[in-house]
């Protein structure tokens, strides 16, 4: 069978999933597309492998009976699904699969998420299993932790098994209610790749994390989602990291409920400065933006009919986007390139992505 999962962009609520926050991504228009079938047993009828095989990374392959999975090996996300679904009691044998993508990879738009969907997709079918969106999400995210060591939130794969064409979604990341969104009538979203990667498996995610774990108990509060905004202004002069920390958590999770407002009364520059506001905020009271991203952002938020700009995902490297009037769209693109190469020296690669359709099968059978 065959199954693809999407990329996605986050528009804003960043660094707000594991805090129990609100955001508001979109899928975009790459995929990860996986092409699975059963491996065949040998002749005592003894399992034998699994096998993935990627046009970009190679080959792998996984004794379920003996093997560890190899947590820095590309593959880990491909057994780690099987071997998750496998432990909840979904079991489908040894299988083959081969894996083709155009998602950029580590460029903060969800390469990894993608492959996790998009093999769970494949093998829930190929286990008779129904498919659900938010239990599948739970599996990749359990991935990530569990077998990657990314301890990262439901966000990336929430947004690539949920996505609902044309639209966003504003996400509660704690009831994990979904509510489809339109961007704004006459807008268009422009993904901006810095060309600048960064591994997200490091200690600055999760030192983050662990950050805002502190604050939230300084606070008593279960997750940052919960506290107001002036409770952090008692917090003593030795937790001044996390109080940022915190500062940044809860205005972000008030712009990403009033950017869904924003683009419900179909206010681009309402949404465009919001956007901008959380690229501030994650710049300096997150710090989790970078040279390239500022300097990308900085040239994206004066560049012509662009409303607002940021960096999207975890950071450090990797994408910003844009949102800009569709119909100066082009110019918008060529002038950010331009000027992109006259400050860094690389050519940005500019994307303009309609809102695009969550995981899916393309074609079922074995
Ligand atoms: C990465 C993580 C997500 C989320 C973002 C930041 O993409 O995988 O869970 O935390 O960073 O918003």
């Amino acid at each position: 069978m065959v199954s693809r999962a999407p990329g996605r962009v986050n528009l804003i609520g960043e660094h707000t999933d594991y805090n129990g926050g609100f955001v508001l991504p979109m899928a975009i228009e790459f995929d990860t597309v996986v092409a699975l079938s059963r491996a065949k047993r040998d002749r005592s009828g003894r399992d034998v492998v699994s096998t993935v095989v990627s046009e970009h990374f190679g080959e792998a392959m996984l004794d379920h009976q003996r093997d560890q999975i190899d947590a820095t090996h590309w593959a880990a996300y491909a057994f780690g699904v099987s071997r998750l679904l496998d432990s909840c009691g979904i079991s489908t044998g040894p299988w083959r699969c081969s894996v083709a993508t155009d998602v950029p990879i580590g460029a903060s738009l969800s390469s990894s998420a993608a492959l996790e969907v998009a093999m769970a997709a494949a093998l829930l079918h190929l286990a008779g299993e129904s498919w659900d969106a938010v239990a599948t999400a739970q599996i990749c995210q359990r991935v990530e932790n569990e077998v990657v060591g990314m301890p990262c939130g439901i966000m990336d794969p929430l947004i690539c098994s949920s996505a609902v064409q044309g639209h966003a979604s504003l996400i509660d990341c704690r009831s994990l209610d979904i509510e489809p969104r339109r961007v704004v009538d006459g807008s268009v979203i422009a993904i901006l790749d810095t060309m600048t990667r960064r591994e997200l498996v490091d200690s600055a995610y999760a030192d983050r994390r662990a950050a805002c774990a502190r604050a939230a108990d300084w606070l008593a509060v279960n997750a940052l989602r919960d506290a107001p905004l002036d409770a952090i202004d008692g917090m003593p002069d030795d937790l001044t990291t996390e109080r940022r920390r915190a500062r940044h958590v809860i205005t972000e999770n008030e712009r990403t409920l009033a950017a869904a407002n924003a683009m419900d009364s179909g206010d681009a520059d309402a949404l465009g400065d919001l956007m901008n506001a959380s690229h501030a905020s994650l710049r300096d009271d997150y710090e989790v933006s970078g040279p390239a991203l500022d300097t990308m952002v900085a040239i994206a938020q004066s560049g012509p009919g662009c409303r607002g700009a940021r960096m999207t995902g975890g950071g450090f490297a990797g994408c910003a986007l844009a949102l800009v009037d569709a119909d100066g769209a082009e110019a918008f693109t060529r002038s950010v390139r331009d000027r992109y190469r006259d400050a860094c020296g690389l050519d940005a690669d500019v994307w303009l992505s309609q809102p695009a359709a969550g995981a899916s099968l393309i074609r079922g059978g074995e």
